[in-house]
């Protein structure tokens, strides 16, 4: 009985958070024949509107995101332009009015350091990932499970920590919502994508090295950025892990910002939340672990922490070719942010055994998911205070059950 309490408590919860699902489709490098560069462009349709998202290994791995209002609306790519020394306006979006918003994230480094006294941080040289040279992700894409891998190593590894190992960045795109099976188990809504920063059997230059990721973030004028802790509900999802990050963009002022906020309602119109002006235009979404395993488990568990924004204007050196092709000129108006997240506090020497690591984040548009009560969390509440309610309910069930018998009984007759 608690039982069906239970489920009828699931359904309501599905019924609830059911959203439209989008046609996502991946293409890799379109119109260009060769796989010499990586670019994959992630089209997420749903009935009055797409939004693109294309990620890229040309400079640092990067990924450009674009919502427009219109279902038919298509990325294109002068080529020659593009991989020329000056690709401003060599990717665009048509029909150019179409879009709504757009936004960018770089991944700009890898730091290794050790704790060489309690709170003194010993560096070793920086990986800069623009100085990687990446696989072709072309044969790594799965149009059915909608996935793709970037693998890549440094271009010159004089200390041969890559021998055996590398950095990959693995890319799933959803249709609908739901949650990821691997920990933590992020929940995602249509048309967003999983990021999964793996680094794999790269040697650490240290005992009780650490690795810290830096990502910088690029938005229009107009966009402010917040990056929030929440807490989460501890559950069967992500045991142990109580915090929720999430970095989110709003339009700052809906005085200042025109043009980009005529079109939010739209962009918000996406996701089931009602639109009002504080709900965010993109997000980036992660919990608070990273796991030393490929098929991880609670005990793999490696705590990752974020450090505050660093706030930036103008365009970033070494911001890469893909993003000065889309933004061209207004780079030089927009706002960087610059984000690093670290992985291993006292747990540093996971990676120095397991050599391995893996961080997932969620990116997409309009509200990030949030937790809802899980249904073993449901099932225990429903065993602890459902079994009067149950009752209560197939009580009223009998009853109308009784009521429709005797109906039934007369209905013959008419
Ligand atoms: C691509 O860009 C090049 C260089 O700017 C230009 O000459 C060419 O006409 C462009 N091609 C197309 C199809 O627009
Ligand atoms: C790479 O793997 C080989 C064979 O397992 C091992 O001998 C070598 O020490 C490894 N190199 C590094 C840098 O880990
Ligand atoms: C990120 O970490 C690096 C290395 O510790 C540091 O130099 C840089 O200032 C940090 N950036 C931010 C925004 O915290």
């Amino acid at each position: 009985m608690a039982a069906a309490a239970g489920l009828a408590l699931l359904a309501l919860l599905a019924a609830a958070g059911a959203e439209r699902s989008r046609k996502v489709s991946m293409e890799y490098n379109p119109g260009w024949n060769s796989s010499s560069v990586n670019l994959l462009h992630v089209r997420a349709v749903g009935p009055e509107d797409s939004l693109h998202y294309v990620w890229s290994s040309i400079g640092a791995p990067s990924v450009l995101l674009v919502a427009t209002r219109s279902p038919n609306s298509a990325l294109r790519v002068n080529w020659t332009q593009l991989l020329s020394p000056s690709p401003a306006g060599a990717i665009w979006i048509d029909p150019p009015d179409s879009v709504l918003y757009s936004t960018a994230v770089v991944f700009t480094k890898l730091f290794e350091f050790s704790e060489a006294k309690p709170s003194e941080e010993l560096f070793y040289p920086t990986y800069d990932l623009s100085e990687f040279s990446w696989d072709s992700l072309n044969h790594t894409l799965n149009h059915t499970a909608l996935t793709a891998e970037l693998r890549g190593v440094p271009a010159t590894d004089p200390g041969g920590a890559f021998a055996n190992g590398s950095l990959a960045f693995r890319v799933t795109a959803y249709e609908s919502s739901g949650r990821a099976v691997p920990l933590p188990s992020l929940q995602h809504t249509p048309g967003s994508s999983q990021l999964q920063f793996i680094v794999a059997g790269v040697a650490p230059r240290g005992s009780g090295s650490r690795f810290r990721l830096q990502l910088a973030t690029l938005e229009p004028p107009g966009a402010a950025r917040h990056l929030r802790a929440r807490s989460s509900i501890d559950d069967e999802y992500t045991p142990s892990v109580f915090q929720v990050l999430s970095l989110q963009w709003k339009a700052a002022d809906t005085a200042v910002c025109l043009s980009a906020c005529l079109s939010i309602p739209q962009v918000l119109s996406l996701q089931a939340e009602p639109p009002n002006s504080s709900s965010p235009l993109s997000f980036l979404q992660w919990k608070a672990a990273a796991y030393g395993s490929p098929s991880p488990r609670r005990e793999d568990g490696i705590g990752c922490r974020a450090g505050g924004l660093h706030v930036a204007s103008g365009t970033p050196p070494g911001t890469p070719p893909v993003l000065r092709a889309f933004f061209g000129d207004s780079l030089a108006t927009s706002t960087a942010s610059v984000l690093n997240v670290t992985f291993g506090g006292e747990e540093g020497h996971v990676y120095q055994e397991r050599r391995y690591l893996s961080w997932s984040v969620l990116l997409g548009f309009g509200e990030p998911p949030r937790d809802t009560f899980s249904p073993l969390v449901i099932s225990i509440t429903a065993v602890a205070l459902g079994t009067p309610l149950a009752m209560l309910l197939l009580g009223s069930c009998l009853l109308l059950l009784a009521q429709r018998r005797r109906y039934s009984e007369y209905e013959p007759i008419n």
